[in-house]
């Protein structure tokens, strides 16, 4: 008999929905419930926030203590957590779940890579899931595929590395509507820059965690991984966005820009390009080196649509790995998992 593999989901916010929309479609994963803390779910399910006519009732908690009050000790496998970027306000959520035997992957951008922001709470993250025998991970497709593990990836045939370029470019117009308002759409370029400073927006989060990726995987010995401040582009012309009527002058998007670097020369560049009306859309990787290779997705691959894929896919082999906090280098070569099940 197929047995599905059981997911509490933390946070329903705009990805949170679509995942969750995805899991309840998906034979192999069975959604057990949500956890959000906005309290307009307060004793809402999941089908009614989806206006979905499934004739299920999948509950949302407002914290994961309700959840078990509910759902019983160990409610799932794994958790899977869709709620914020930074690791220090999710790494309670985490060890709570390892506590109640679940694993844990996450959207969270900084777990993506966190030895170098956070080197204390991944020693003490690593510790608490050897202790409890559980396995976390931090995915995503950017960053967790296309600007650090593809080209980790597309590096394999190369006998010599020289340097690594990679470049996102998005049409936000395509996007969800958090991702196009944490770029900036709408703004002024002085609310913009101020807004950025200030973190009120992050603009795209972990082009340094990437680059980090790439040092650790491919021992680069980079002297130092930063990420320029983003710059704003302006419409050159009055443009019509899903979440504003932007005006010539004002903010459509942003280009973000990080450089790891060896003595002094930049050994890998990555580009991150999202604006509205950004065309072609793409994601590149040049690699220079012998053989060189130059890969490119035309179209791009369509951000939210391939986060849920890259999440979902990625729990099986999360709920197989051993114990410990893992990197999207160190596991099996991600895949398209919807035909794996629970006990195979
Ligand atoms: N790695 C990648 O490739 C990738 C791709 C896409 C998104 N992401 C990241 O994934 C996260 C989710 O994205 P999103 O667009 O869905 O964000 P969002 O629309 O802001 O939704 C987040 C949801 O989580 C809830 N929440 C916040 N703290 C919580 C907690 N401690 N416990 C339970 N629920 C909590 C929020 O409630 P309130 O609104 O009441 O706070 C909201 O409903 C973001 O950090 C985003 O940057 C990563």
């Amino acid at each position: 008999m197929q047995i599905p593999f059981k997911v509490l989901q933390f946070g329903l916010g705009t990805m949170g929905r679509i995942i969750a929309q995805t899991l309840m479609d998906r034979g192999n994963l069975e959604l057990v419930g949500v956890v959000d803390v906005n309290p307009e779910y307060a004793g809402k399910s999941v089908e009614e926030i989806l206006v979905s006519d499934r004739k299920t009732s999948t509950l949302i908690f407002s914290s994961l203590k309700s959840a078990l009050q509910v759902l019983g000790e160990q409610p799932a496998d794994i958790a899977l957590i869709a709620t914020l970027s930074s690791l220090k306000d999710i790494a309670s959520s985490i060890s709570n779940c390892f506590e109640v035997g679940m694993d844990v992957v996450s959207l969270c951008e900084e777990l993506s890579y966190p030895y170098i922001r956070h080197p204390k709470l991944s020693r003490n993250l690593d510790m608490l899931a050897k202790k409890h025998g559980k396995t976390v991970l931090g995915t995503g497709i950017n960053p967790g595929f296309l600007m650090d593990l593809l080209p980790i990836c597309l590096s394999a045939p190369c006998q010599r590395v020289d340097a690594i370029h990679v470049t996102r470019c998005i049409n936000s117009s395509r996007r969800r509507s958090s991702f196009q308002k944490k770029i900036g759409t709408g703004m002024s370029p002085a609310d913009f820059k101020k807004a950025i400073s200030e973190g009120s927006i992050t603009g795209h989060v972990g082009l340094v965690e990437s680059i980090r990726m790439f040092d650790d995987a491919l021992n680069l010995g980079l002297d130092s991984a930063v990420e320029l401040p983003p710059e704003p582009v302006i419409a050159s012309t009055d443009i019509e966005t899903p979440i504003a009527d932007v005006k010539k002058g004002e903010v459509i998007g942003l280009k973000s820009n990080g450089v790891g670097l060896k003595q002094g020369t930049e050994v890998v560049t990555l580009s991150f390009i999202a604006h509205a009306g950004a065309e072609p859309e793409f994601d590149e990787v040049r690699i220079e080196g012998y053989p060189k290779i130059v890969q490119r997705i035309e179209g791009g691959v369509q951000g939210d649509y391939g986060t849920v894929g890259m999440i979902l896919n990625m729990i099986p082999l999360v709920i197989e790995a051993p114990p410990g906090l893992f990197t999207m280098k160190d596991l099996p070569c991600p895949r398209n998992t919807q035909s794996f099940w629970s006990g195979d």
